[in-house]
């Protein structure tokens, strides 16, 4: 964008303006009246009917919430349904199989696919009988490590259909982390594929998957989508089964869909943590599926004959809920891209926008930076006037970037939802009903109706309007997670511990976000107090990369911090310690860049990797974060003299940019 028109935006929407709900938008919205914040609060926890409505169950739920064994609480108690019956059968059978379900978009140009409700249907029938022949039975979890090519959705619903939990591990983590992830599920079967392009050349996968697989410490069944054809050769070892020839076994195969309690788990997801372990975030069947499905309702305003976009990696829950499960229960058609925004060129989201006439599209604030900083003439190249909603989610979004989101993708006509949630959360938690509250750049806005989020000191007491504290949320929702996986104690260490008074049973959960609320109740996200930090929308914990630092030889300790990135939001900034013998040299600093590829993947890979003599610590030996973090962002530094070693200080800054 030039600084002419971006000075001229500025101008006509200054700071802390707000913005109505375009009209336009308002008559057609699917939540339009206020009263609705009411409505929930007066009747909590009973208005949560209200999302599981929006779902077909076999067995009608006794209670709403079952709070007895807090904070495992229980939602929707004794109420079956099945989750790819809801995404699948219940269309069809109301006569809408001939219509989209998910039109799928690869990253070569030429190439796309259209999957009718009828023909995902039959494909997630005839891949479920596969499964079952394959051994898996229900409650068995199922991993997938896929890249976004439709038979990832097709594989997650033929799981849910014979209520085997899947477990997706995001294509672009290392071997090293799917045989962690694996092992942790004691998950015996592999979905993967061959390969995938990136940027126009094949990219392999399958090596990566075997590699992953080598450091499994069980057998797995593992099925092979070929979706390179003859642009990848690969073997099939005797436990491997290609996706085609078990499809082609099982053409017109009919599955029943198993009865699920609400409570089963429909899947598990793998997120970072403080520590360097990845937490199995555990999510159920009846809870998630309505929350999902309501909240897409209510915030992404999804009717069946939009056409949906939602351009987050499947690999990732956003994409769990908002590709996959939310659209398809309220059977919508759903758009998934294979490919990256600028290849072949940097039109190209605006190409699919204008080609398919999107009605919503939904994405990160990352991408949306780099958008504006490509120009508003890539955009302006495109009619995008099918579009109707715009959503952001992952971190928070500075209002420059939403207003040139709101202005050059929306046309100043449709409103901007910045949702606030996490993977714990399953679904949305804090943000506008775009057919009801006014937007404010920059805030995500007021809990949802039903949520009760507030913004606290560190006593847990409520802060002033427009100081900056911890969010937490004092009311359990159906989205919630129940648990982590096999491991309730960190389940209530990770999130409850912090805020909750365990006398009086009032249980608090912790995002471990930081926030201010103002006078009229927005909320505006800034950012983890853990030491998690968030490169591109995506969560890393700075333990997990830091033991893949120490892995490296030569290296005798290392401290991550995040850094402010200008596109990326934050960046890994790695200071590393050498072991004696040991150079602090490009090669040395190559071997840890590869060290964090190889453990984690490429998005973790370091900004910058700084030697140093010492790490600044304090005298009781803990290393000084938040000075790292100044010295990452060229700030100015405060009062070193707390430090055990504050000469180190000058020495460390002076490195930093050598790199
Ligand atoms: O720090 C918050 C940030 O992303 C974290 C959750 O990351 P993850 O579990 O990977 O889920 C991302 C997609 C839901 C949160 O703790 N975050 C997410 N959305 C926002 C946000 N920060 C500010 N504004 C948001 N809209």
């Amino acid at each position: 964008m030039s600084e002419e028109s971006e000075g001229e935006l500025e101008a006509r929407l200054p700071e802390g303006e707000s913005f109505e709900p375009p009209e336009s938008f308002v008559e057609q919205a699917n939540v339009t009246d206020e009263a609705i914040y009411e409505e929930f609060e007066e009747n909590w926890p009973d208005c949560w009917e209200r999302a599981a409505d929006l779902l077909d169950w076999e067995a009608s739920y006794d209670q709403v919430l079952d709070d007895s064994d807090a904070p495992f609480y229980e939602w929707f108690v004794d109420g079956k349904l099945n989750a790819s019956y809801n995404c699948l059968d219940r269309h069809v059978e109301d006569g809408r199989g001939d219509e989209v379900a998910i039109e799928w978009v690869g990253e070569p140009t030429e190439e796309t696919r259209t999957y009718t409700y009828q023909e995902l249907l039959d494909e997630v029938e005839e891949f479920a009988a596969a499964l079952r022949d394959l051994g898996v039975e229900e409650d068995d979890v199922v991993t997938m490590y896929m890249p976004m090519i439709p038979e990832l959705p097709v594989a997650m619903l033929a799981c849910a259909r014979i209520g085997a939990p899947h477990s997706v591990v995001f294509a672009g983590f290392s071997a090293d982390a799917l045989a962690t992830r694996m092992n942790s599920a004691e998950s015996e079967y592999l979905v993967t594929c061959d390969g995938y392009y990136r940027r126009g050349d094949p990219l392999d996968h399958k090596d990566k998957a075997d590699e992953g697989l080598s450091g499994v410490e069980h057998g797995v069944d593992t099925v092979v989508v070929d979706r390179l054809g003859d642009e990848l050769d690969h073997d099939l070892d005797d436990e491997q089964h290609d996706y085609d020839d078990l499809i082609d076994e099982h053409a017109g195969a009919s599955v029943d869909p198993v009865t699920r309690d609400a409570e089963d788990m429909l899947f598990l997801m793998y997120t970072s943590g403080t520590t360097g372990k990845p937490k199995g975030v555990k999510h159920t069947t009846g809870g998630y599926l309505s929350y999902v499905s309501w909240t897409s309702h209510a915030v992404l305003d999804i009717k069946p004959e939009d056409t949906y976009w939602c351009s987050a990696d499947i690999g990732w829950i956003t994409g769990h809920s908002y590709i996959v499960y939310g659209p398809l229960a309220l059977g919508t058609s759903t758009v998934m891209y294979e490919g990256t925004p600028d290849y072949p060129d940097k039109d190209r989201l605006w190409e699919i926008v204008e080609d398919y006439d999107v009605t919503q599209l939904y994405t990160a604030p990352t991408a949306i930076r780099a958008f504006m900083k490509w120009g508003e003439e890539y955009p302006a190249q495109h009619d995008l006037s099918s579009l109707r909603l715009l959503g952001t989610v992952g971190e928070p979004i500075n209002p420059r970037a939403w207003k040139w989101y709101y202005k050059h993708i929306g046309d100043e006509s449709c409103p901007v939802v910045d949702t606030w949630w996490q993977t714990e959360t399953g679904g949305m938690m804090v943000t506008t009903l775009p057919g009801v509250n006014e937007m404010k750049p920059g805030s995500a806005g007021p809990p949802l109706p039903g949520i009760s989020a507030n913004v606290v000191d560190m006593s847990g007491d409520d802060v002033e309007p427009g100081e900056a504290g911890y969010l937490t949320v004092d009311k359990p929702w159906p989205g919630m997670l129940r648990t982590l996986y096999r491991n309730d104690e960190r389940f209530i260490e990770e999130y409850w511990q912090e805020y909750s008074d365990e006398g009086t049973d009032e249980w608090v959960y912790f995002p471990e976000d930081g926030a201010k609320i103002d006078d009229d109740g927005y909320i505006t996200v800034l950012g983890r107090v853990d030491d998690v930090i968030n490169v591109s929308g995506h969560r890393l914990g700075t333990m997990e990369v830091e033991s893949a630092i120490v892995g490296v030889e030569g290296v005798a300790e290392a401290a991550v911090v995040g850094g402010n990135h200008d596109i990326k939001g934050e960046a890994v900034y790695a200071y590393a310690i050498t072991e004696d013998g040991y150079e602090g040299d490009d090669d040395l600093r190559e071997r840890i860049v590869e060290g964090v590829e190889d453990a984690i993947g490429p998005i973790a890979r370091p900004e910058e990797v700084i030697f140093s003599p010492e790490l600044p610590k304090t005298r009781s030996g803990k290393i000084m974060r938040r000075l790292l973090e100044d010295i990452a962002n060229g700030e100015e530094l405060g009062n070193t003299s707390t430090l055990r070693n504050p000469e180190i200080v000058d020495d460390i800054a002076g490195k930093v940019g050598e790199d």
